[in-house]
């Protein structure tokens, strides 16, 4: 039987919302419900705020329920990175807010009564080679510095022998989803509103603020962009973070699956873990919008089989996150002149812990409460060791820019399409992508995204239009399957074979 192409925690019964109509006041208005956009909406609830929560989709229905699933404070070699980009204090308020987030997660869990299958578990971050170890070494000594209590070990729970690893007893594993919908009920019940089905188009900042969706407006004295990578240019995230995108399965095993939550140093990276006896395995990074085919669930495939007796891959999937230019989480105000936005943005595929780090952050700023970790992850600091990277990124943004000038048709007629797959089609100036699904039907969209203009590509493994700049990601008629942008691109008529 064929893998379910989806996620293996989307399999849940999800509450419905209704779409905001009309005009909705509120003291706080949150755009966006992951993780991040639901705990800070929850943290603002429990203190008395009137929260309105604006969602394009459904709740928990993006980034939060397409990642491993596991909450700890130990993340590959996160803290090198960050010593490396940010320096020693950065890396202590990283690990600090992190430890906060593990023991957060199992205190909202067990206060609002929350069944999403948490366990505590030891992480690991594992070199197999002797090439690797220096890294899980200088973690090691970064993590201990940032004030993490970890060990060293030779001995993990993995079917193949590794070369030493960095241990962190007592983290989490859980079910995303289903955590997900548990804040949104305790938010529900705390007196806070959710709309679905809802995509915000505009923001008007002002006093009050004005979200302008579809269909309505939702008006408060404080906006929260919660949208995963920002939907509104105000502040040049666009510039500074770069959207990854990585892929995962879940298998049927025979035998035992692994039991704590590893994850290797190197490349190519593989995270590790299991749920209901099933392994969970994740990897395969790269930047948003490289084209992919299949090639990265193969690869995952081949890792699983050569290690676990492998009976049947029952779902895979894949999602992207956006890594800010200094390694180191966006929470905060949206602009360095902003008195009444926020953002929450960046957390370089740890966000089940960052999305709640960042709604206890935003929530004290909100609430005028002191907090300990605003100022290090203010989107608005300086980093100048990081400058490097920033100008490469912009260097690989602008490439796309002027490569983009040069694409050619792919196919002369629409019938040279296979199923499933998809061509771009030059008409005189216009360009089109064509995509035929598996009944023969043809779906043609314009190609420049409706973001920053940079020409989408077909991503084979997903059937979508992706965009290389910063991350938008389009269903085969155009529809917005992901920002920044918020429009869908332009739909066409399939040229005829002449
Ligand atoms: C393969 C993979 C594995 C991962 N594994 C882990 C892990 O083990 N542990 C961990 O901590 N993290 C992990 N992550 C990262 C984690 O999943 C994300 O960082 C986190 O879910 C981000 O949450 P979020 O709330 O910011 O975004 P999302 O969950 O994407 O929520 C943003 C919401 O905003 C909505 N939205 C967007 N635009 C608009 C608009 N214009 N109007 C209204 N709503 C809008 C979207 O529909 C969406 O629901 C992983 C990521 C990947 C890719
Ligand atoms: S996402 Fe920015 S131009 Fe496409």
């Amino acid at each position: 039987m064929d893998a379910v192409r989806d996620s293996l925690w989307s399999e849940v019964d999800r509450p419905e919302h209704p779409a905001l109509r009309g005009e909705h006041r509120c003291d706080v208005v949150v755009v966006g419900a992951g993780i991040a956009g639901l705990t800070t909406a929850l943290q603002l609830a429990r203190r008395g705020v009137r929260v309105a929560v604006v969602e394009a989709g459904r709740v928990a229905g993006a980034t939060t329920a397409y990642n491993t699933a596991k909450a700890t404070a130990l993340q590959s070699t996160v803290h090198s990175a960050i010593r490396a980009h940010r320096g020693t204090e950065a890396a202590q308020v990283y690990a600090a807010a992190n430890t906060h987030a593990v023991a957060e997660i199992a205190r909202l869990a067990e206060q609002e009564g929350i069944e999403c299958d948490l366990r505590r578990r030891p992480a690991y971050t594992y070199a197999t080679g002797a090439s690797d170890l220096p890294a899980v070494e200088q973690e090691a000594q970064a993590a201990r510095e940032a004030g993490l209590p970890i060990t060293f070990s030779t001995v993990v729970d993995l079917p193949f022998p590794v070369a030493g690893a960095v241990k962190l007893d007592d983290q989490i594993e859980f079910h995303p989803v289903r955590y997900a919908l548990g804040l949104a009920a305790a938010l529900v019940r705390a007196g806070g509103a959710i709309f679905e089905g809802t995509r915000a188009l505009r923001l008007r900042e002002g006093s009050p603020c004005r979200v302008e969706t579809e269909h309505g407006t939702a008006v408060g004295d404080r906006v929260v962009v919660a949208t995963h990578y920002p939907v509104w240019d105000r502040g040049f995230y666009f510039a500074r973070l770069e959207p990854h995108r990585s892929y995962a399965l879940a298998a049927r095993i025979r035998g035992d699956a692994p039991q704590d939550l590893g994850i290797n140093t190197g490349q190519p990276t593989r995270s590790i873990r299991s749920y209901d006896g099933r392994l969970v395995l994740a990897g395969e990074g790269h930047p948003a919008g490289a084209v992919a085919g299949t090639g990265p669930y193969d690869r995952l495939e081949a890792f699983a089989r050569e290690h676990w007796d492998v009976a049947e891959v029952t779902h895979r999937w894949s999602a992207q996150d956006p890594v800010p230019y200094d390694r180191f989480p966006m929470v905060g105000p949206y602009t360095p002149v902003s008195a009444r936005t926020y953002v929450a943005t960046g957390f370089m595929k740890w966000g089940l812990t960052g999305g709640t780090f960042a709604g206890t952050v935003l929530a004290d700023l909100i609430t005028g409460q002191d907090n300990a970790w605003a100022e290090a992850l203010s989107p608005n600091r300086v980093s100048p060791r990081a400058a490097p990277v920033l100008g490469k990124m912009n260097l690989r943004v602008g490439a796309h820019f002027a490569a983009d000038r040069m694409v050619r048709s792919q196919v002369e007629e629409v019938d040279e399409i296979p199923s499933g797959e998809a061509r771009i089609v030059r008409d005189g100036v216009e360009l089109s992508g064509v995509y035929r699904d598996d009944d023969g039907g043809l779906h043609a969209v314009g190609l420049r995204c409706t973001h920053l203009g940079c020409l989408v590509r077909f991503n084979g493994a997903e059937r979508t239009w992706d965009c290389p700049c910063h991350g938008s990601r389009f269903d085969v008629d155009g529809g917005v399957l992901e920002g920044p942008a918020v429009r869908p691109l332009p739909s066409k008529e399939p040229k005829p074979p002449s």
